[in-house]
């Protein structure tokens, strides 16, 4: 791993965007000449032209392709050149990321160890805790990334803790976490100067399990271990968030939404119309028994999905189902309201998998806070139950159904909205990875880079 900035690396990077900016309008000089001399033929000339512009974007993308392989520096192992750099199916939104006020991002290449040995799990990259995975892989082709670390803001640091999954229960072991993160910050620390140079501070870190970088599924043992020391002053992009003070989320932080397979969703959109008559009234599938929580301070006795059976399942407007099964996001599909109760965390796919596939998520979590806020507007396209109106449930939702439920149905349909919370193997414009990006992008006071950048031009001006 270079520890010096290569001498001529700049110009070299800067040679390649000329290039690169030069050769859409020369084609387009030359189509426009032929196009002079030929206008009398103009059903010919028509063709030619149509031929020779799909002729020349396709060489023009190419080209991207090419400098975009070529940019690779020779400190890039073989198993980062050998991740997925298939053509981007979409250039345009590609070239097109937009506002994210020309955020650089580096992504370190660590050891298989810490990242992709873990993917001989074929789970491991499609389950809830996901999105560790996937915000790798989208950043690795994104526009954003830089392989010049001295270019960047922010340095992502690639290390999956999700994917231990246990024998027995096929949950996710994530005690060896802290030690895999803090192995791993060793080494960039060791190997590179920019986390000493910014203690850590510009780092940013995924933990998408359910207390976050607390890194312990029993919200108690996870309060009182907290962040772990080595992380605190970084970025963490994680699932958990509430509103009220957690130790959990006591770290510079972006709330993010869990894993739902983006494949799946549209899948299940295929085979069900789900504009269609949607059948089913108020839905839930899960576990209905929890433990109740019993935390220091916070001691909630409601069992909210033990009321939620005891109360609605011999109701015929409510479809709730304890046992597992493959197919539940059809059921997702046809239903108007889908049920969104707290679990051990107060976050669920469920949401996400809702507001993907039009069911109006109904929030049923005191205190949650959810992703996104700038983008998805969840009062507009959800409701809140508190915690203790659930035994109401039936109740506010008769109200909405009379009253509002095809506004909040038409605000659900928002194509913006429903990408907003799916993470694509490539980023798109709108998607999950584009989101943190941007919020990302709102946090440039901690940018090395950019500070030194905007302290210049204080200097020049
Ligand atoms: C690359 O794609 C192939 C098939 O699409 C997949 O098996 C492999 O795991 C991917 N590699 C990475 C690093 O994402
Ligand atoms: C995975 O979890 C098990 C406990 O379920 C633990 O014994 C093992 O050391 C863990 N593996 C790693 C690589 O941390
Ligand atoms: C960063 O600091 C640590 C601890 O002080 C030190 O061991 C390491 O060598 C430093 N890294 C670099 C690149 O200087
Ligand atoms: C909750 O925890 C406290 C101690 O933290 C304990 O005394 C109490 O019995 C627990 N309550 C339940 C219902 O488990
Ligand atoms: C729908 O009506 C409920 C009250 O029944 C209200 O709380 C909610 O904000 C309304 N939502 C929208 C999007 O108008």
């Amino acid at each position: 791993m270079a520890q010096k900035r290569p001498p001529n690396s700049r110009g070299y990077y800067v040679k390649m965007k000329l290039l690169h900016k030069h050769g859409r309008p020369h084609h387009h000089h030359q189509q426009q000449q032929e196009k002079n001399c030929l206008y009398r033929y103009y059903k010919w000339v028509l063709w030619l032209s149509l031929s020779l512009y799909f002729f020349t974007s396709y060489l023009i993308s190419n080209n991207n392709n090419n400098n975009h392989h070529s940019k690779q520096p020779s400190h890039v192992s073989r198993a980062l050149m050998e991740s997925n750099h298939t053509t981007p199916p979409q250039q345009q939104a590609l070239n097109s990321l937009g506002s994210l006020k020309n955020l650089k991002v580096f992504v370190y290449d660590l050891p298989q160890k810490y990242n992709t040995d873990w993917l001989s799990n074929e789970r491991c990259s499609k389950h809830l805790f996901a999105s560790e995975v996937a915000i790798h892989r989208a950043l690795l082709t994104s526009e954003v990334r830089t392989f010049d670390p001295y270019d960047a803001d922010f340095f992502f640091v690639p290390v999956y803790v999700s994917c231990n999954f246990s024998t027995v229960n096929g949950f996710p072991a994530i005690g060896h976490a802290r030690s895999l993160i803090a192995s791993a910050v060793s080494l960039v620390s060791s190997e590179y100067p920019f986390w000493n140079r910014s203690r850590g501070s510009d780092h940013v870190f995924v933990a998408s399990h359910d207390f976050g970088s607390c890194f312990h599924t029993l919200e108690d043992v996870a309060m009182a271990d907290g962040v772990p020391e080595i992380m605190r002053n970084s970025i963490v992009l994680q699932t958990f968030g509430v509103v009220y003070d957690h130790p959990c989320q006591s770290v510079e932080h972006v709330v993010i939404p869990p894993y739902v397979s983006p494949e799946s969703v549209r899948d299940t959109m295929e085979n069900f119309p789900v504009n269609g008559r949607r059948d089913i009234w108020a839905f839930f599938r899960g576990k209905m028994e929890l433990h109740p929580k019993n935390v220091s301070g916070r001691f909630y006795s409601k069992k909210v999905r033990t009321v939620i059976w005891r109360k609605f399942n011999g109701d015929r407007r409510f479809y709730l189902q304890r046992q597992r099964f493959a197919g539940y996001q059809s059921e997702i599909a046809r239903s108007v309201f889908c049920l969104c109760p707290l679990g051990w965390a107060p976050w669920s796919p469920r949401l996400v998998e809702s507001v993907a596939l039009g069911c109006v998520p109904v929030i049923i979590a005191d205190g949650i806070r959810l992703p996104f806020i700038s983008a998805v507007k969840w009062p507009e396209i959800s409701i809140t139950v508190a915690e203790k109106d659930v035994g109401r449930l039936a109740e506010i939702l008769e109200r909405v159904a009379a009253t509002n439920l095809s506004t909040i149905q038409r605000n659900l349909w928002d194509p913006v909205t429903r990408s907003a919370l799916l993470f694509n193997s490539q980023v798109q414009k709108g998607d999950a990875t584009w989101q943190i990006l941007r919020a990302l992008s709102e946090k440039l006071d901690r940018s090395f880079r950019s500070s030194r950048v905007s302290r210049q031009l204080d200097f020049d001006t």
